[in-house]
C-alpha cells in the first residue's frame, strides 16, 4: 500500500501556478510530499513545516546536513506569531519589508508547532513572508508554514528558474510550480534578532542599509561566539568550475563574467549588467553562473561593487570559490 506521508518521487512534473495548480500542489504538501515553488528570491523546495518527515524527506532531497536548519515560510504575521517571538524592533521590520525578502531569526515559542528538524534543535526559529503570489498562495491553501530551503542539491548555485530546479532536484521530487525567473535572483537577507541588537547573518536581496535605516547599526556574526550563521560552512553556492575573483583579465580556458564595461581588450563570455545595475547583476548570478558552468572549467569574474546588494553577490562568490571543505558535509 503506499504511504501518503512519503514524498513522491521524480521525474518531476513542472506545471504552472494557476489555482488550480496550487490546489494540486497544496493538496501534496497536506500529504507530507514535497514541492519546488517560485519565490521573488530563488525556487524553494517547499515541506509542511509542521510535518517531521516532510521536512526529513527535504534534507534527503538536497543531500543537506540535518544541522542546519530550515526558514519557516509564512503568509501573514500572525502566522509568524504563533511560531517565534515577535519584539518591537522584529515588528518594525516586518512592517517594513514583509512581504519580501527579509528573514528574522527570532526566539522559538515553547508552543511552536514548526517540527525541531526544521530548526536542527535550536531555540530559535528563521521566519520570512515572501511576496510572490505563488508562494503566499501555496502558504495559504496549506494553512500552516513551510519549510522551504533553495531547491538545489546542497553546495551547488541556487535556482532561479523551473528549467534550474529540475536539472538540479528532477529525479528526486514530484512537482515543481513555475513562476518563470526569480525577480531578486539571490537569497533574501537574513538578520538574527536575538535580544542584543541586530546580526546580519547573511547579506542577501535587500541592501544592509535599507535594513540599518530600520534597525540601526547590523553587527556582523563572528562578533557573536556560538551562534550558528548561515552559510558559515564555507562552501556554498558553488559552481564545479573553479572561480577567481576581482578578474581584470581572461586566461587560458576560463570564461570572463563581466559587470559593466570589461576591461579593454577582454571579451566577455556573459555580462551580469552591461550598464552596470547592480540589482540586474543580482538576479542574473546564478543563472550566469549556472551557463558557464557547463562550458568551461574555470570562471574569472570582474570586480562587483559593495553597494546595495553587491554585499550579497560578493559572498555568494566568496563561498563559491571557496575549496571545498573538508568536514564531510
Ligand atoms: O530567499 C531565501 O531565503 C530562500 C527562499 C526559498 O526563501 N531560502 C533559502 O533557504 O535561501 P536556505 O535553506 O538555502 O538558506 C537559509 C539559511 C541557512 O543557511 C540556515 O543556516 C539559516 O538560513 N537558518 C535557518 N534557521 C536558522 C536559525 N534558527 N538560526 C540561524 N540560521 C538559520
Ligand atoms: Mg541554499
Amino acid at each position: 500500500m503506499s504511504d501518503p506521508s512519503r514524498p513522491v518521487q521524480g521525474p518531476a512534473r513542472t506545471i504552472g501556478v494557476t489555482p488550480a495548480d496550487l490546489d494540486e500542489a497544496a493538496a501534496i504538501l497536506v500529504g507530507g510530499g514535497l514541492v519546488a515553488m517560485p519565490t521573488e528570491t530563488v525556487y524553494g523546495l517547499a515541506a509542511d513545516a509542521t510535518n517531521g518527515r516532510a521536512i526529513a524527506a527535504i534534507y534527503t532531497a538536497k543531500g543537506r546536513p540535518a544541522f542546519n536548519p530550515l526558514i519557516s515560510h509564512v503568509a501573514s504575521v500572525a502566522m509568524a506569531e504563533t511560531c517565534g517571538e515577535i519584539t518591537p524592533l522584529s515588528r518594525a521590520l516586518i512592517e517594513r519589508f514583509w512581504p519580501g525578502p527579509l528573514t528574522l531569526v527570532v526566539r522559538r515559542l515553547a508552543d511552536c508547532p514548526v517540527s525541531e528538524l526544521a530548526t536542527a534543535g535550536l531555540p530559535s526559529i528563521a521566519l520570512r513572508m515572501p511576496r510572490h503570489a505563488a508562494a503566499l498562495g501555496l502558504i495559504e491553501r496549506v494553512g500552516r508554514p513551510l519549510a522551504a530551503p533553495s531547491a538545489n542539491r546542497s553546495e551547488s548555485l541556487s535556482p532561479t528558474t523551473a528549467r534550474h530546479v529540475a536539472d538540479s532536484l528532477g529525479d528526486r521530487i514530484g512537482l515543481i510550480l513555475d513562476g518563470g525567473p526569480c525577480e531578486a535572483g539571490i537569497e533574501s537577507t537574513i538578520i538574527a534578532l536575538d535580544g542584543s541588537g541586530p546580526v546580519l547573518l547573511r547579506p542577501g536581496a535587500i541592501a544592509r542599509t535599507e535594513i540599518e535605516s530600520v534597525a540601526g547599526a547590523l553587527a556582523s556574526p563572528e562578533a557573536k561566539a556560538g551562534l550558528l550563521a548561515p552559510g558559515m560552512m564555507r562552501r556554498h553556492y558553488a559552481p564545479d568550475a573553479t572561480l577567481r575573483l576581482n578578474a581584470r583579465d581572461v586566461r587560458e580556458g576560463e570564461a570572463f563574467l563581466a559587470f559593466g564595461p570589461p576591461p579593454i581588450g577582454v571579451t566577455p563570455s556573459l555580462n551580469l549588467s552591461d550598464r552596470g545595475d547592480i540589482e540586474e547583476a543580482a538576479a542574473n548570478l546564478f543563472a550566469m553562473l549556472r551557463r558557464l558552468d557547463l562550458q568551461f572549467g574555470a570562471i574569472a569574474v570582474a570586480e562587483i561593487p559593495h553597494r546595495g546588494v553587491g554585499e550579497g553577490i560578493n559572498d555568494r562568490l566568496h563561498k563559491g570559490a571557496a575549496k571545498k571543505y573538508l568536514d564531510g558535509v
